[in-house]
C-alpha cells in the first residue's frame, strides 16, 4: 500500500504521458510554449506499463488516470490503455484531455478498455475560447465531447476553470450547455501551478463566487449527505436533479486530508502531491537495472531479475509517498510554487 504519515492511502494514480500540448491556456503556459522534456528522458510505453503494473499489483492502486500536457498527443496512448486494461486486478482507466483529436480516437480508446474521460473546456463561446487558449479549436473540442459520449465513455465530465475578466460571467451558460448535452460539469478553482507564476489570490474566482453566480439561475442543493470523501468535487443537484454540478475548491476548500492520489510525471518521477517540491526518480531506478530496456528476454534469470527490480521500485514508491505533507501549503506565508508547472506534472 502507498501510505503516508497522516494515515492516507493512495489508490488513485495519475500518469502524465507527455508535457506537450496543442493549446496554450493562459492559466497554464505562455504563448510560446515551454521547453519540452527531451524524448530520451520520457518513459517509454513499456516503462509506463511496467510502472502501472507495479502500482496495481504491489501498491494497491485501483484507478489510473492518464493526463498530460495533452495525453492524446502521445502516439502510443491506445496501446498503453489496452495493456493497462489487461492487468490483474484491472484498474479503472480514465483520461483527462482537452478534447482535440478525441473525435477520431474515442471509439478506439473505448475498445482498448478506457472507462471514462474528463474534457477540459472553459467556455461555450468560440471567441472566449480563443482568448483563453490562444487557439481556434473550440469546435474540435465540442466534436470530441460528442464522440466520447457516443462511444460510451460516460459519464463524460467537463472541467472548467474561470478566469476573472475573461469567462467569470459564463458559469451559468456553461452549466445550461452541459445539462443540455448530458455532460457532468465541474468548476475548478485556479491553482498556482502556471508556468509563468502569474497566479494571484485576488484574481482567482472562488468556489463561493461560482456558486453565487449559478444560484442566479438555479436552486442548488448539496448531493448526498454533504460528505465528499476523497472526491475533491463538492456536488450539487440542480433544481432537485437529476443534473448535477461539481465545484472543486482546490484553494479555498482544500481536500488534502482525504487525498488518495499519487502522481507519475512523463519523465518517470513520482510526486506525492501536485504542490510537492520533491520527486523520486523511478526512471533512473528502472534504467539502472542490469539489461534494462524494459522488457525481459524471457529467460528464468531475467524474469527473476525483473521481479526483484519490481520490488525495489515499489519500495522507492512507498518511501516517496510516506513523505507526503499534510496539505498543499498554499495558505502558508512561506508557500512556494513547485518548480514544475501543471502541464509537466499532470492534472
Ligand atoms: N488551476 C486549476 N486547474 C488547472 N488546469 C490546468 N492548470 C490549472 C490551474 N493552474 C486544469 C485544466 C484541466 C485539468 C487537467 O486541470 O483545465 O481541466
Ligand atoms: Fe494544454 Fe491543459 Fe495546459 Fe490548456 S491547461 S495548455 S489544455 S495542458
Amino acid at each position: 500500500m502507498l501510505l503516508d504519515t497522516y494515515g492516507r492511502t493512495a489508490t488513485d494514480l495519475r500518469v502524465s504521458l507527455t508535457d506537450r500540448c496543442n493549446l496554450r491556456c493562459t492559466y497554464c503556459m505562455p504563448e510560446e510554449g515551454l521547453d519540452w522534456l527531451k524524448k530520451s528522458t520520457l518513459l517509454t510505453d513499456d516503462e509506463i506499463v511496467r510502472l502501472v503494473r507495479i502500482a496495481v499489483t504491489h501498491l494497491g492502486v485501483r484507478e489510473v488516470r492518464f493526463t498530460g500536457g495533452e495525453p492524446l498527443l502521445r502516439p502510443g496512448l491506445v496501446s498503453i490503455v489496452e495493456r493497462c486494461a489487461a492487468l490483474e486486478p484491472r484498474p479503472e482507466l480514465s483520461l483527462t484531455t482537452n478534447g482535440i483529436g478525441l473525435e477520431k480516437v474515442a471509439p478506439a480508446l473505448r475498445d482498448a478498455g478506457l472507462d471514462r474521460v474528463n474534457v477540459s473546456l472553459d467556455t461555450v463561446d468560440p471567441e472566449t475560447f480563443h482568448r483563453l487558449t490562444r487557439r481556434r479549436r473550440h469546435d474540435d473540442v465540442l466534436r470530441g465531447l460528442a464522440a466520447a459520449r457516443a462511444a460510451g465513455l460516460t459519464p463524460v465530465k467537463v472541467n472548467s476553470v474561470l478566469m476573472r475578466g475573461i469567462n467569470d460571467d459564463q458559469a451559468p451558460d456553461l452549466l445550461a450547455w452541459a445539462m443540455e448535452h448530458d455532460y457532468e460539469l465541474r468548476f475548478i478553482e485556479q491553482m498556482p501551478l502556471d508556468a509563468q507564476h502569474g497566479w494571484t489570490r485576488r484574481d482567482m474566482v472562488t468556489a463561493e463566487e461560482i456558486l453565487t453566480s449559478l444560484h442566479t439561475r438555479w436552486t442548488l442543493t448539496p448531493e448526498g449527505d454533504g460528505e465528499r470523501g476523497s472526491a475533491p468535487a463538492e456536488r450539487w443537484l440542480v433544481d432537485g436533479g437529476p443534473h448535477r454540478v461539481g465545484v472543486i475548491g482546490s484553494v479555498t476548500r482544500p481536500f488534502c486530508g482525504a487525498c488518495d492520489r499519487t502522481r507519475l510525471t512523463a519523465d518517470g518521477q513520482v510526486r506525492n502531491c501536485l504542490f510537492a517540491r520533491e520527486e523520486t526518480d523511478l526512471r533512473a531506478a528502472l534504467r539502472a537495472e542490469p539489461g534494462a530496456s524494459g522488457e525481459s528476454d524471457g529467460s528464468d534469470d531475467s524474469a527473476a531479475a525483473s521481479a526483484a527490480g519490481d520490488l525495489r521500485v515499489a519500495e522507492l514508491w512507498r518511501t516517496a509517498m510516506w513523505g507526503k505533507k499534510a496539505g498543499s501549503g498554499i495558505d502558508d506565508p512561506t508557500f512556494l510554487q513547485p518548480p514544475r508547472p501543471m502541464s509537466a506534472i499532470g492534472g
